[in-house]
């Protein structure tokens, strides 16, 4: 991969003498699904499949970027002293998104580059494309300029301040953490109040973990999602008219329930629920996963997306369909959407041996029952940004 990346910015450039390769994977969520916002867990992994970077540095201020993904936008320039968001930077304003953060941090860049970009997560399927490319970048810029100072997790921190500050979209911290910290054959059980986080091996000998792109575009998504963010702080508003809590990830479902009465609309006493039941669950799975008990880990994978369903209302027909087909295949675990929802993909636990049913079965029934294509990735965890 590393030389057809460097054939092409030779090609794009001119010369690929002195450039540098950088990766930052995606990620999948095993669990903790829309709680990262609400200070409570998350339990992701970092994909071998993600963001590549080839980068030269330049003399003067100029910035040059090229994807491999949007060929026909051809080679575009920019400046470093013009870091704004404009629709029509298109995909650039990534890279100018982490400049900008850069400096906004304090931190000066004196040179520009050359960038050429490819990623090979599939797009759409809302498993953490943005926050790799937003990774992959902090990673090149950090490297390129030797800002010693600055950690991965700062670089998942930046990835994440560019995506709230600059491109208007109010996530957690979830998927540039994954993409930062990732560690090969092991999820990451992150507290995010904290940032506290500890590895826990994934042994999958005798389990399959595999994810189903519904191909169901995650239409409006930005919009939703921010709209389930502010949900959740009004429960926690009306909340702490009674409690003293900063987040709902310090309630426990007990705790909770003893207290819902305080909020007035009943979709935000859904909304809250959620946040406050998926935390636990996914304290739950950490445990069940440390026990290598894969059939209680599988239970909870199809409570939260029921409640993701129920509760949260960020499923959809497709994901839910996937979801129930799959769990009609023997030696299913446990199933559930996976990431922010209205659309994207699936994540699903079984026995080794049901494998080869459940991709016929599941992929056959899709299509009958929703008119879409289903695709099935076997779940490879591979290691955090890195350069290559
Ligand atoms: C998106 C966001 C994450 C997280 C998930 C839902 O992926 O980027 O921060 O909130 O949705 O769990």
């Amino acid at each position: 991969m590393k030389e057809e990346l460097l054939k092409k910015f030779e090609e794009i450039y001119g010369s690929s003498e002195g450039a540098k390769v950088y990766f930052a994977p995606g990620r999948v969520n095993l669990i903790g699904e829309h709680t990262d916002y609400n200070g409570g867990h998350v339990l992701p992994c970092a994909l071998t499949i993600g963001t590549y970077v080839v980068v030269k540095k330049r003399t003067d201020k100029k910035l040059r970027f090229y994807s491999m993904n949007y060929p026909e936008c051809g080679m575009t320039e920019g400046a470093l002293g013009d870091l704004k968001y404009r629709r029509s930077n298109g995909w650039t304003n990534y890279p100018i998104g982490i400049l900008w953060t850069y400096q906004k941090k304090g931190y000066r860049i004196p040179n520009g580059f050359d960038l050429l970009i490819y990623g090979d997560i599939p797009s759409g399927a809302g498993l953490g494309t943005s926050a790799s490319i937003g990774v992959a970048l902090g990673l090149m810029i950090r490297e390129m300029f030797g800002f010693e100072d600055i950690t991965n997790v700062d670089i998942a921190l930046f990835g994440q301040y560019a995506e709230n500050e600059f491109h208007g979209i109010n996530c957690g911290i979830m998927d540039q953490f994954a993409s930062a910290m990732g560690k090969k054959d092991h999820a990451i059980f992150l507290d995010t109040s904290d940032l506290r986080y500890e590895y826990a091996p994934i042994d999958i000998s005798e389990y399959a973990l595999v994810i189903i792109n519904s191909h169901k575009a995650r239409g409006a998504f930005d919009a939703k999602y921010n709209e389930r963010r502010y949900e959740c702080e009004r429960a926690l508003a009306q909340l702490q008219s009674i409690a003293a809590i900063q987040s709902l990830g310090e309630l426990t479902p007990e705790c909770y329930e003893q207290i819902k009465e305080v909020i007035a609309e009943p979709v935000l006493v859904r909304r809250a629920a959620h946040a406050v039941y998926e935390n636990q669950r996914t304290m739950d799975a950490i445990e069940a996963l440390k026990r290598a008990d894969a059939v209680r880990f599988g239970k909870l994978m199809t409570e939260s997306h029921n409640s993701l369903r129920d509760n949260y209302e960020v499923s959809g027909k497709e994901l839910d369909v996937l979801v129930e087909e799959a769990l009609k295949v023997p030696g299913v675990l446990g199933s559930r959407m996976t990431g922010g929802g209205f659309g994207g993909c699936t994540v699903s636990l079984m026995r080794r041996e049901a494998l080869e049913m459940f991709t016929i079965e599941v992929g056959k029934n899709y299509t009958e029952r929703t008119g879409y294509y289903a695709d099935f990735y076997n779940v490879e965890v591979g290691d955090g940004a890195r350069a290559l």
